[in-house]
């Protein structure tokens, strides 16, 4: 475990072609190198306080479930090894190693693959309001975090200030292809059923997740993170009771925390102190810990 958060790579002589808002991206051609680093983001603003480890947790986990689900589709992953890394990258261990991925670059697909199988967030918004999530009309009388009778396809897109917007999957179709739509859908509502099958073994349940597919000589390949506490919703299967919000495992507590502040959700953010970076930390590797099984990094 590293002492301090690493908030940005510096490799000497070599920039990031990109910074996310969590991953610092190296395009290396036909292939890129993801990093991720300990930033975390909330209401859309990156903290200025890393969470130590945070990156390595989070990739720790994207392989382990990239591991799982090899036999529902290809993933973009060619290593995770820093021994495999093109120089210079591969003389900076001390940075880069369990963090980063060098993967198959894709021709990604601006729709984002989300999958709910119970009602939280802006789908029960959408819900409590108008009875339907992304316009998909559902059984009436759902409470907060039921169970809906199967999972459904909620695709979103990503608007210009990083915001995503629902949309029902039809619109998915318009923008990338009936074809492509269909395929992804089906895909992710496949990965999405491994991931909940799983985690229930763990006693967790997978509320919902999102996944970003791209093209790779003109075929569906999964990219980015998948089923990690940053692009899911996870919820410990004790003490669940739909009928209110349930406890997650990712940035509950920076959340909690931001709205005790008075902070406006529009200009930096104010720092986080140490006791919440710690409670976010040991939910991070306790989410590690109850999928892999792992207690070390
Ligand atoms: N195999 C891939 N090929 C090309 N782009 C990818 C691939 N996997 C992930 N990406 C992109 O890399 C970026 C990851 O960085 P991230 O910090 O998540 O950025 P963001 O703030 O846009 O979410 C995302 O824009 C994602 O779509
Ligand atoms: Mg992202």
């Amino acid at each position: 475990m590293g002492a301090g958060a690493l908030l940005e790579t510096h490799i000497p002589g070599r920039e990031p072609d990109a910074r996310g808002k969590v991953r610092d991206l190296y395009d290396l051609g036909d292939t890129m190198l993801i990093v991720a680093t300990d930033r975390l983001s909330a209401f859309d603003w990156v903290n200025p306080v890393g969470i130590p480890d945070k990156g390595v947790i989070l990739t720790q986990i994207a392989l382990y479930w990239f591991d799982q689900v090899a036999d529902i589709m290809p993933d973009h992953l060619i290593s995770a090894d820093v021994k495999d890394f093109p120089a210079p990258f591969t003389g900076h261990a001390d940075q880069l190693a369990g963090r980063s991925m060098l993967v198959r670059k894709c021709e990604m697909l601006p729709i984002e693959f989300v999958v709910r199988g119970f009602l939280a967030g802006s789908g029960w918004k959408e819900y409590r309001e108008r009875g339907t999530v992304c316009e998909i009309a559902l059984p009436p009388g759902l409470t907060e975090s039921a169970q809906l009778p199967e999972p459904i396809y909620t695709p979103a897109t990503k608007a210009e200030s990083g915001h995503d917007i629902n949309i029902h999957p039809d619109e998915a179709g318009r923008i990338i292809g009936e074809a492509l739509n269909a395929e992804g859908a089906a895909a992710a509502i496949a990965l999405y059923e491994r991931g909940r099958s799983k985690a229930a073994e763990c006693g967790m349940i997978l509320c919902d997740t999102k996944f970003e597919f791209g093209l790779y000589n003109g075929k569906l390949m999964l990219c980015d993170e998948i089923l990690t506490p940053d692009s899911s919703r996870y919820w410990p299967a004790d003490g669940y009771a739909p009928g209110g919000p349930q406890p997650s495992f990712d940035k509950q507590f920076v959340r909690d925390y931001l709205e005790t502040t008075g902070w406006d959700k529009n200009s930096p953010q104010p720092p986080l102190p140490d006791e919440i970076v710690d409670k976010t930390r040991s939910r991070y590797m306790e989410a590690f810990t109850r999928l892999t099984g792992r207690r070390d990094l």
